[in-house]
C-alpha cells in the first residue's frame, strides 16, 4: 500500500503576514495610548523600521528617538517610555529586554501573544496590562496587499492603566 505524505506543518497562507516584521503603525493605533503619556516625555521607538510610528508621535507633539540603525538588543537610550511595534519574529526577546530595562514601555503585539510559555513567566514576573481596541489594526505592510488577518492590542508595563485589561473604541 502506498504511504501518505504527511507534511511536517500544515500550511497556513496567512502565517507569513503574522512573521513579517516589516508592518507600520498607523495614526489611528496610537490614539488609546495618548491619555497615559505625558507631553514631556521622551519615546524611544526601539524597532524603528521605517519610522512610521515616530512620525505619528511627533505630529501628536511627542518627542521621539531612535533609528533604523540601533540594535534593540545593544542600546539602553535616555527616555521616560519605550513603545513601538516590534518585530513578531522576536516577540519574547523584544518583551524580555524591555522588562529588564525597566522602563514604562507599550508594545502593539497580537492579541494572542498573551499565551506561550516564556511570555506567561516574564508577565508573572513583572505584571502586564492591555489596551484592546474594538477592531484589527490595519498596518502599513510593504510586501503585502492584503490586511493583517490577527487582532493587536498594547501590551503595557508601568502605566498604572485604569484596568488591567482596557477595552476601547478605535476610529480608523
Ligand atoms: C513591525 S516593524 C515596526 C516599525 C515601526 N516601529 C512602526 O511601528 O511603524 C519592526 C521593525 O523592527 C526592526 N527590527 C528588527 N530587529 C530589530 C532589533 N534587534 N533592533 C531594532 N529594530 C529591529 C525591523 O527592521 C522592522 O523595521
Amino acid at each position: 500500500m502506498m504511504k501518505m505524505k504527511i507534511p511536517e506543518t500544515i500550511p497556513n497562507k496567512n502565517k507569513d503576514l503574522e512573521n513579517n516584521d516589516e508592518c507600520y503603525t498607523p495614526e489611528y493605533a496610537i490614539i488609546p495610548l495618548l491619555p497615559y503619556l505625558k507631553k514631556e516625555w521622551k519615546i524611544w521607538d526601539c524597532a524603528f523600521g521605517s519610522g512610521r510610528l515616530a512620525e505619528n508621535f511627533k505630529k501628536n507633539g511627542f518627542e521621539i528617538i531612535g533609528n533604523d540603525n540601533l540594535n534593540f538588543f545593544d542600546e539602553n537610550l535616555d527616555c521616560d517610555f519605550i513603545c513601538t511595534n516590534p518585530p513578531y519574529s522576536k516577540k519574547d526577546e523584544f518583551l524580555e529586554r524591555a522588562f529588564n530595562i525597566g522602563k514604562p514601555f507599550a508594545f502593539l503585539l497580537p492579541t494572542k501573544a498573551l499565551g506561550e510559555k516564556k511570555r506567561n513567566f516574564l508577565y508573572r514576573k513583572f505584571g502586564i496590562q492591555l489596551i484592546i481596541p474594538d477592531r484589527r489594526i490595519n498596518f502599513e505592510i510593504p510586501s503585502k496587499k492584503k490586511a493583517p488577518w490577527f487582532h493587536t492590542s498594547w501590551f503595557c508595563y508601568k502605566m498604572n492603566l485604569p484596568k488591567d485589561l482596557n477595552f476601547v473604541e478605535i476610529n480608523p
